[in-house]
């Protein structure tokens, strides 16, 4: 559900990390969308094993629907910086309930690129922005139980699992504000060498 509280700010528009990029999605992604979600090893994990198929024809949709006449975006695209701000990944906001709560989900479209921590990166980015705007307490994610990738990421930026749901299948992990707090100072308090 989108937030119909006008007095809310819109949710962070453009966010930089040490590697990243994460901006608006625009028609010229297409391409790399179209790619990544239909690529069967990017949606298997989330438990689409077939791909969407997406032809032109249904990314002119998606467009339509998701990005034209949008003031503020709730869709977006996660790009390496440097050298040439290349799309490797998409972040969206799914449901935004603030100030209780928005869902996200993301994917790093590149299977190349998995697991050299993009992915925590990008989320931990998201969240330190959206935090910071005072306007939101909590970020839920959505995923499969056996999609052990997207909890390792979940893990490391904080998050933990608040239900299973009923069907066993899949689960919602949470990460309230203070949770955030305090996974940065432990996990400053790691680097420091004061914890293990
Ligand atoms: C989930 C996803 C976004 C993670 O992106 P990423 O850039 O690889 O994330 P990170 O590198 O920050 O963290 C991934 C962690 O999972 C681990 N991992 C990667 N593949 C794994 C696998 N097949 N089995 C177990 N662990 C795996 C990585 O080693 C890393 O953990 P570590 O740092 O503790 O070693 C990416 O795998 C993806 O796009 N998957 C398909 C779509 C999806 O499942 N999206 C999530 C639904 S919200």
């Amino acid at each position: 559900m989108m937030s119909n509280d006008n007095t809310l700010p819109p949710v962070p528009q453009r966010v930089e990390s040490q590697r990243l990029l994460i901006r608006p999605s625009t028609r010229a992604d297409a391409p790399y969308l179209k790619r990544w979600w239909n690529d069967p090893q990017v949606t298997t994990p989330g438990g689409n094993q077939a791909g969407m198929q997406y032809d032109d024809d249904d990314m002119e949709t998606w467009f339509r629907r998701y990005v034209d006449g949008r003031a503020h975006s709730t869709h977006f695209v996660i790009c390496l910086r440097e050298p040439t701000e290349q799309p490797i990944g998409e972040f969206y906001i799914a449901s935004d309930d603030r100030p209780g709560c928005v869902g996200c989900a993301l994917i790093i479209g590149e299977p190349s690129l998995w697991g050299k921590g993009y992915g925590s990166e990008a989320l931990a980015a998201y969240a330190e922005a959206l935090f910071a705007t005072g306007t939101c307490e909590a970020i839920r994610i959505d995923m499969r139980v056996d999609n052990v990738a997207a909890q390792r990421m979940a893990r490391k930026v904080g998050f933990a699992v608040e239900h299973v749901w009923a069907n066993g299948q899949f689960q919602t992990m949470l990460l309230s504000r203070a949770a955030f707090e305090l996974h940065k100072v432990r996990q400053a308090e790691i680097a420091a060498g004061l914890r293990r």
